[in-house]
């Protein structure tokens, strides 16, 4: 069990903030027009994502066991169909495929601090820095080194048990992280272009917002808070009793988005002030505009490759969680060892990363289904249809299913707050995934 709830508010916290705060929320940004995609992923954030949050952390409580038995034992003791375990399952799958590729977007990151510390940036303009990116993409043993490097740093630490090493990272180095973030906003406001980048992530112009849009919005507000496949919910299950869900929720998804806000903010100034840089540039937005914004600081080279190091520890805290459900359920169910589980599924993980790998490169032209290379595809099911499907799951389960005395007892709500709660859980939050799972395949059709 966490010592204490700030101890679950910082692994929760510390599997939250991550590459999908600094990398992924400014390029989908950037990719999706601005202002009317950031409206509607806050409206997300706030309707669907933090209800669904605060039903993965009571089931969680409530179980007490990995997710898949969690879901097991209380779709039992409800009366509920063996059918729910699905949810556990399921997030087994999307952790899975989403540690694939996400160990290899942080290796990038591992690279950069090497690349800044050496000076590679000093005075760098755009078509250095782009230049400087096409060529480590076009690199796949390069990309391969770093994810490899990455995998087995996350390896080692879920073998060992989380709990004391997660602490200090994200007790220390997450402030740290911030107190940069909102340097580099301070960069783009003074030689940046700030009210150029700030009108494009907070100005609503709705002609801007696509039908894909819609569904990007809302799987990233499930990927940038770490729902759909019980993550939160593994997390959960080690939270003392007493703790007020809704509080640390609350708490968790604020912080969040503060820091994906505050990585728009630094990035998008930097992009309309440098020639040949647009918003809609993809996955490589951080990489090229970052180390622009280093290279003309004073200190860049060794603020530069801090800030790298801790975008990298913040993946690793976030990796960690994406492992927890299944290395908690093979433990839990077969006694196996956590040390030799950690390495097959790292393993595992690993080599189907190489296919990541390869289609920034090698691959870059081959297309598993409708122009999606591997990459895409794989970031296509697992965060456009795993993440919400198992989100909307879970708000049916805690809505309509779960037994009441245990709702009550988790989440000690009366009066009002318990009327908003079944309003959200039985109704906005699964209406919401609906609507845009419903409107997406009626436009494709
Ligand atoms: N939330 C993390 C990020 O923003 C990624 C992540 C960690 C995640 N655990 C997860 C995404 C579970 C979905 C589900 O980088």
């Amino acid at each position: 069990m966490w010592s204490s709830r700030l101890v679950f508010v910082l692994a929760a916290a510390g599997s939250a903030v991550g590459l999908g705060n600094i990398w992924k929320f400014p390029y989908i940004t950037g990719e999706n027009g601005g202002g009317a995609f950031v409206v509607v992923y806050l409206a997300c954030i706030a309707l669907v994502g933090v209800p669904i949050m605060m039903a993965e952390v009571m089931l969680g409580r409530a179980g007490r066991m990995s997710p898949i038995n969690t879901m097991r034992k209380l779709a039992s003791a409800s009366g509920g169909s063996g059918f729910w375990p699905v949810i556990g399952w399921m997030g087994v799958l999307a952790g899975f495929l989403i540690l694939s590729y996400y160990a290899v977007i942080a290796g990038w990151a591992v690279y950069y601090v090497g690349r800044l510390a050496s000076g590679t940036f000093d005075g760098a303009d755009g078509a250095a820095s782009q230049a400087a990116f096409d060529a480590f993409l076009a690199d796949p043993w390069a990309i391969l080194l770093w994810q490899t490097v990455f995998m087995a740093v996350t390896v080692f630490i879920i073998a060992r048990g989380v709990a004391r090493g997660l602490e200090t990272a994200v007790r220390w180095l997450m402030p740290l992280l911030l107190v940069l973030l909102l340097v580099l906003v301070g960069y783009g406001a003074a030689v940046g272009d700030f009210a150029r980048g700030a009108g494009f992530l907070f100005s609503f112009d709705v002609s801007s917002l696509s039908v894909g849009g819609l569904l990007t919005a809302m799987g990233h507000a499930f990927f940038t808070l770490s729902l759909g496949m019980g993550a939160i919910m593994a997390y959960g299950a080690y939270l003392p009793g007493r703790t007020s869900i809704a509080g640390t929720v609350t708490t968790i998804a604020v912080l969040d988005t503060v820091v994906a806000l505050a990585a728009g903010l630094a990035i998008f100034p930097i992009v309309f002030a440098t020639a040949g840089l647009e918003p809609g540039e993809g996955p490589g937005l951080m990489f090229v505009t970052l180390p622009i914004a280093f290279g003309n600081l004073p200190l860049g080279a060794v603020v530069g490759a801090v800030f790298f190091l801790l975008v990298s520890f913040a993946a690793v805290t976030s990796a960690i969680s994406l492992t927890e459900p299944a290395l908690a359920f093979l433990v839990e169910q077969y006694n196996a060892k956590r040390t030799r589980v950690a390495i097959s599924l790292g393993a595992g993980c690993w080599l189907l990363g190489i296919g990541t790998v390869l289609s920034f490169n090698v691959w870059a032209d081959v297309h598993v289904v409708g122009g999606l290379t591997f990459f895409d595809f794989v970031d296509y099911v697992s965060y456009k249809v795993l993440l919400p499907v198992g989100g909307l799951l879970i708000a049916l389960f805690a809505g309509w299913v779960l037994a009441k005395p245990v709702v009550a007892e988790e989440l000690g709500f009366d009066g009002w707050q318990e009327r908003l709660w079944q309003a959200a859980i039985r109704f906005i939050a699964p209406a919401g995934v609906l609507v845009v799972f419903g409107y997406t395949i009626y436009q494709s059709v």
